[in-house]
């Protein structure tokens, strides 16, 4: 079993350990009963994820002797709203859950994100423990402490910082995701490389088709070095005042076009799109090389499937005004995080993310779009 710890500066709960391995439901319940011992324990799952893994969850916490309930929501990013946060709330408020409570989440970053947020606000804060059964929630939502929803104007507008007092990464989970699953966690994963560390991208290049058909020894390396970069980035900055801003590489356009697909295109999809196009914004500025640009888009496109014909739905200018809608935006003014070389953004002043003139991103959505129909 591999430990990632995690030690924050400003949090009441500043320290939490990450643990990846196998089968962890024994540990799940051992970890409750020592930690909250006379708590009530709340699972929240999607539907999907409640037959399969939760109904057994619950078993097992309730052999140990806790008091357990197990509630569920659609399956799907469109339940991650208000309507189904209340849902959850009065169910908890009719049956007298008070404070002496912990939420279990167990499911992907729907899940996750959206009882991460009913704990951070459920009689002003309860105990949260995250068990991500997607990689995508294994290698960066349910690590962190970011929680909330989506509303009619963006992602994950209304939420809170509350991070979880600790994560079991279970990778048995792993083998029963689609390939489709399994690229949308593998994209953040590759994020994160790119970003801040160039041998495990180099690895993940050199190893594609053994990580493509989930060897296990692989993907606990890509997965406990995504993981630990996390950590360490939100150690040095947990509100993303500077720093964690770099985890939203690709995501302000990635997060536009989900908005514009109406959640039709996946997170981890619209990422790899945003990964192509913010590193092609990147290249347009003259900080990324072109040899780098290519070794991206030969990852992404030709090794892991991305399409980029998925873009052709959508023009240049509504995917720019969308894009202006993210959280980084400043006056009105959307925000990117640039990479300045495989594994490393571009900083300047301190400033992580930057303003980038309309003109060349529409420059690049162009340039892309044309290259796709060629
Ligand atoms: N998903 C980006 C972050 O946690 O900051």
């Amino acid at each position: 079993m591999e430990k990632v710890k995690i030690q924050l500066k400003k949090t009441g709960h500043a320290f939490y350990k990450i643990l990846i391995g196998h089968n962890f439901s024994k540990n799940i319940a051992k970890f409750l009963r020592k930690e909250f011992p006379e708590s009530v324990c709340v699972i929240i799952a999607d539907e999907t994820v409640k037959k399969l893994y939760g109904e057994n969850l619950r078993k097992e916490l309730k052999k140990n002797g806790q008091k357990v309930f197990l509630f569920s929501i659609p399956e799907g990013e469109r339940s991650k709203n208000q309507k189904y946060k209340t849902m959850i709330e009065e169910k908890m408020l009719k049956l007298r859950i008070g404070r002496q409570s912990v939420i279990v989440a167990i499911g992907g970053g729907v899940v996750g994100d959206l009882a991460g947020f009913i704990a951070a606000t459920y009689m002003r804060g309860i105990p949260c423990i995250q068990v991500p059964t997607t990689l995508l929630a294994m290698v960066d939502s349910s690590i962190g402490g970011k929680t909330g929803i989506d509303t009619e104007q963006g992602k994950n507008l209304i939420g809170a910082f509350w991070q979880p007092r600790a994560v079991f990464v279970d990778l048995k989970y792993i083998q029963s995701l689609s390939q489709r699953q399994f690229i949308n966690g593998l994209v953040e994963a590759v994020k994160v490389f790119l970003t801040s560390d160039a041998n495990s991208f180099l690895y993940v290049e050199k190893h594609i088709s053994i990580i493509l058909k989930r060897n296990q020894e692989a993907l606990k390396k890509v997965i406990t070095s995504a993981v630990s970069i996390k950590a360490r980035v939100v150690e040095r900055d947990e509100r993303e005042s500077g720093e964690r801003m770099i985890l939203n590489f690709g995501h302000t356009v990635g997060h536009a076009l989900e908005n514009l697909s109406q959640y039709k295109i996946p997170h981890g999809y619209a990422v790899a799109l945003g990964i192509i196009i913010e590193a092609g914004i990147a290249v347009d500025t003259g900080k990324l090389k072109i040899s780098d640009y290519s070794r991206i888009k030969n990852l992404l496109i030709n090794k892991m499937g991305i399409e980029l014909k998925t873009l052709g739905a959508y023009k240049p200018k509504e995917i720019l005004d969308h894009a202006k809608n993210d959280k980084k935006s400043k006056n009105g003014k959307s925000r990117y995080v640039i990479l300045k070389e495989i594994g490393k953004v571009y900083v300047c002043k301190n400033m992580f993310a930057h303003h980038v003139k309309d003109s060349a991103v529409i420059r690049v959505l162009n340039k892309i779009n044309l290259a796709n129909k060629k």
